[in-house]
């Protein structure tokens, strides 16, 4: 008698803040999983809060269907962070203990985690605990080390741009400076391309120190140029006086040193929201594919990457406390100042505007 294998059960979850493209990661993984591998795929509630409280539901082929192009998650997502200890360093309730009992119960083979950076440690730690685990980087932030890009952040780069598209036309009517804020957390990435879209004519990063009256001077000259509009890209990152949105406190202040009417556009959770873009389709597809053959090899311990072309993985210890910031020297930005484009510091030229 053939010995007939049981098949691999694996879980599936989503942290963090939701973004474009998990649910096609998620189709990608269980479709994978289940018509090539005949592997039964688990879909654990609300990251790891559905591990901690043991809510799951199987995905079935059934489920998995019309999800591709759904924004959000049909999962649900949560920031629970389960090794976050109290101030004396200790667990009010130990779970990670709880997690690794309910990973035995379950009879799980392996759980994919789908998140930003704070998911990707969280994912890490439960490798260390002894869990097979395999890491799947999402953000619209793009802040995730070890990979060139996350899904997520190509349909807020669209959002975003479509956004300052529109801020030119209502900021040529009445001549005005318009100030956009985007998200991206600590990094710029996300402001700096869709500034570079969008043709944002300054374009303040986390990454790159402004200074105020650098900004306000360039405008300046632009408006002394005959430039009837000007429009500031601004990273939610960047220093500003506490509990004031950067948009709020970056308008105020262009308006006080130049005197010229200034308005501000705080962008938001629309950001995050809808359907995802054909790219990041794509790239959730071959993310969630790509686990599903790690998971198979037996390769865990591991985040899904892409690097050039290539999807390839890299090791969760290895992605760990890292953080993926915009460098200094990113040829986009060296672009963007041959071109005349003011990111707030010393090397803003304001002879080319
Ligand atoms: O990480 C994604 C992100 O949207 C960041 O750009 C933003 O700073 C943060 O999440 C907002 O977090 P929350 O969903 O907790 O308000």
């Amino acid at each position: 008698m053939p010995s007939i294998n049981k098949p691999l059960k694996i879980g599936i979850l989503s942290a963090g803040g939701d973004c474009p493209g998990i649910n096609a990661a998620i189709r990608g993984v269980g479709k994978t999983a289940i018509v090539e591998y005949g592997m039964q795929v688990i879909g654990i509630s609300s990251g790891f809060l559905g591990l901690i409280n043991e809510e799951y539901e199987e995905l079935t082929e059934e489920k998995l269907s019309g999800i591709l192009t759904l924004g959000g998650t049909i999962l649900g997502t949560s920031r629970e962070k389960p090794f976050k200890k109290d101030k004396n360093g200790f667990y009010h309730i130990d779970k990670p203990k709880l997690i690794k009992k309910h990973y035995r119960e379950m009879g799980f083979d392996a759980i994919v985690c789908i998140g930003g950076n704070g998911t990707q440690r969280t994912a890490s730690m439960m490798a260390q605990e002894g869990l097979n685990i395999i890491g799947l980087p999402k953000t619209i932030d793009n802040d995730v080390w070890g990979t060139d890009v996350t899904f997520g952040f190509d349909s807020a780069l669209g959002i975003a741009t479509e956004a300052i598209d529109r801020l030119h036309t209502t900021a040529n009517s009445h001549k005005r400076i318009m100030v956009i804020e985007l998200m991206g957390h600590n990094a710029g990435w996300l402001t700096l391309y869709a500034g570079i879209a969008g043709g944002g004519d300054v374009i303040l990063l986390p990454e790159i120190p402004y200074d105020i009256k650098v900004v306000s001077d360039y405008l300046l000259h632009r408006a002394k140029a005959r430039k009837p509009y000007s429009i500031v890209v601004v990273a939610e990152g960047i220093e500003k006086p506490k509990k004031e949105r950067v948009a709020t406190f970056i308008a105020r202040e262009i308006q006080k040193h130049t005197g010229l009417e200034t308005r501000e556009t705080i962008l938001g959770y629309i950001q995050r929201g809808g359907t995802p873009s054909h790219n990041d389709r794509i790239l959730a597809t071959r993310f969630g594919a790509h686990a599903v053959e790690l998971i198979a090899r037996g390769e865990f311990g591991q985040m899904v990457a892409k690097k050039g072309e290539i999807t390839t993985s890299v090791p969760l210890k290895e992605v760990g406390d890292k953080l993926r910031l915009v460098p200094a020297d990113f040829p986009l930005i060296k672009k963007g100042r041959n071109m005349g484009i003011c990111f707030g510091d010393k090397f803003c030229d304001q002879e080319i505007v």
